[in-house]
């Protein structure tokens, strides 16, 4: 039961912790304020979770965090290579910092997250974008100190995204987003290879970490005043198989649910080929556990399922679905879809469409293709136009908005147990419900970070509205 070769070395972790302060000692030197850093991630909430770490290291080195472009010194783009146009969005804004860069030669600008971790777009960035200081890979990011003390130092252009199968830090400092809302990430990497997918190549293998310290961190969230602690994986269903730490999914969140105190457990992303029985009993068991399941099933024809080499077919999906809803009637599934996989055609589109209708989804988020380099999809012949996938696209959407609208007309008079953690643009406070749907409703800012109870008064498709009871 060893997880020492996936965790970062205490030598490494002590290199890091001096650079720390080499890096305070410069800014002390030669700032005369505190100096700023503006991060912003791109993509899941595993790259959020890794920019609340990149944010911490920064935090420590005596960097300040700003929301603005203009005040910054350092800005660090956490990048998503999930789709193209998570990608194109990247080289649209860092395109945008080269006046920046010209108007002030200090300003550094960071580049890290799955997109640089492409060897074709580190090179790109070197070719094209030369006034990009540091770039760096996801294996590499508890390394931060290191690339701002030879940045800010020696003013060299660094290039770091070594290959491998990744490895676990549990000593970076964190600065948390939200002061109730806490990712915890339970493991880290892939190994599904879904052939669309090109997450395993720039996130390494699946690790997972110890439980011991899953818990001990769940605590303290708890301890600390955490309302919501979602656990984060790409697959959580094979949680605690590498290393075997001989604790399943359904045991640790069993641990965390005995925690004592108030608070509520989410998780994702459920991987229906690893998704049990057993996970959807104790779900339906664990009372803090958010009656709320995150299940891509990514396309409805078996053919195209296998094609993309996810492990199951439409009907072990749909039968999953019938039984998380038997243990759990109140439950709500949300899922992910895609449209236009290569040599899909109309009849398999409409195989998707069929299981839609069926499933009752709250909520669904669907993607038209796009071809990752270096997957095995992006090979294949794709004879169907983009104009076609996008009027399949939008069938599929209004089918959705149908069935979700159905769902939430259907909760107007129901009371919901709601945490409280924003304020709409139109002034009202918005939260979520058990089930991961938005409410707003009429409040005074201080419930931020509370549960309330909350009367549905009103359902508009995909967010409802309501009145504090
Ligand atoms: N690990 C999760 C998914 C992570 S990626 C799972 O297996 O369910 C989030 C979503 O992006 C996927 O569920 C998929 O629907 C979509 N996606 C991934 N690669 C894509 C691609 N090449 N084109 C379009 N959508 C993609
Ligand atoms: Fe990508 Fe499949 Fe892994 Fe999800 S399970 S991250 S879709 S390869
Ligand atoms: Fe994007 Fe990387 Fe997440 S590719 S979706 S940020 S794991």
């Amino acid at each position: 039961m060893s997880g020492e070769k996936f965790r970062v070395s205490p030598e490494e972790t002590a290199k890091q912790k001096e650079y720390t302060e080499l890096v305070r000692a410069l800014i002390d030197s030669r700032f005369g304020s505190k100096p700023l850093a503006y991060v912003h991630t791109y993509g899941c909430q595993g790259n959020v979770s890794d920019g609340e770490y990149i944010k911490g290291m920064l935090s420590e080195m005596g960097y300040g965090l700003t929301d603005s472009l203009d005040d910054a010194s350092l800005i660090l783009y956490n990048t998503c290579a999930v789709r193209e146009h998570a990608e194109d969005r990247v080289f649209g804004n860092v395109g945008a910092l080269k006046n920046k860069k010209a108007e002030n030669k200090d300003l550094k600008i960071f580049l890290c997250g799955c997109m640089m971790q492409q060897p074709h777009i580190a090179e790109k960035i070197r070719r094209s974008y030369s006034f990009v200081d540091v770039v760096f890979g996801t294996n590499v990011i508890h390394r931060l100190p290191e690339f701002v003390y030879k940045s800010l130092s020696q003013g060299k252009k660094i290039t770091e995204i070594p290959s491998g199968d990744g490895v676990i830090s549990e000593e970076m400092p964190i600065h948390r987003d939200s002061d109730y809302k806490a990712w915890l990430p339970i493991m880290y990497g892939c190994n599904n290879f879904c052939t669309y997918c090109i997450v395993p190549y720039v996130r390494g293998r699946e690790r997972s970490r110890d439980p011991d310290i899953i818990v001990a961190q769940a605590k303290e969230l708890v301890a600390q005043g955490y309302k919501e602690i979602t656990l984060l994986g790409q697959n959580v269903n094979s949680y605690g198989k590498s290393p075997d730490y001989g604790v399943n999914f359904a045991s640790l969140l069993r641990r965390i649910n005995a925690i004592e105190g108030d608070f509520r457990i989410r998780f994702m992303t459920s991987h229906p080929k690893d998704c049990t029985r057993e996970l959807l009993d104790t779900m339906a068991e664990c009372e803090k556990v958010a009656k709320h399941l995150h299940l891509p099933f990514q396309s409805g024809s078996d053919r195209i399922l296998k094609a993309m080499n996810r492990g199951y077919t439409a009907d072990k999906y749909y039968s999953l679905v019938e039984y998380a809803y038997k243990v759990m009637p109140e439950l709500s599934i949300t899922a992910d879809v895609i449209v236009g996989f290569p040599g899909e055609t109309r009849e398999d589109f409409l195989k998707t469409v069929e299981l839609v209708k069926k499933c009752g989804f709250t909520s669904m988020f669907t993607f038209i293709y796009s071809p990752r380099e270096g997957t095995p999809a992006a090979k294949l012949p794709d004879p169907v136009s983009r104009e076609e996938k996008g009027i399949w696209f939008r069938e599929l959407l209004s089918v959705q908005e149908e069935v979700a609208s159905k769902r939430t007309a259907a909760s107007v008079g129901r009371v919901y147990r709601v945490l409280c953690d924003g304020v709409s643009k139109a002034g009202l406070i918005e939260g979520r419900t058990e089930g991961n749907i938005i409410i707003e409703f009429p409040a005074d800012k201080s419930v931020l970070g509370t549960y309330r109870d909350v009367e549905v008064t009103e359902s508009l498709t995909w967010i409802l509205r309501g009145r504090m009871i």
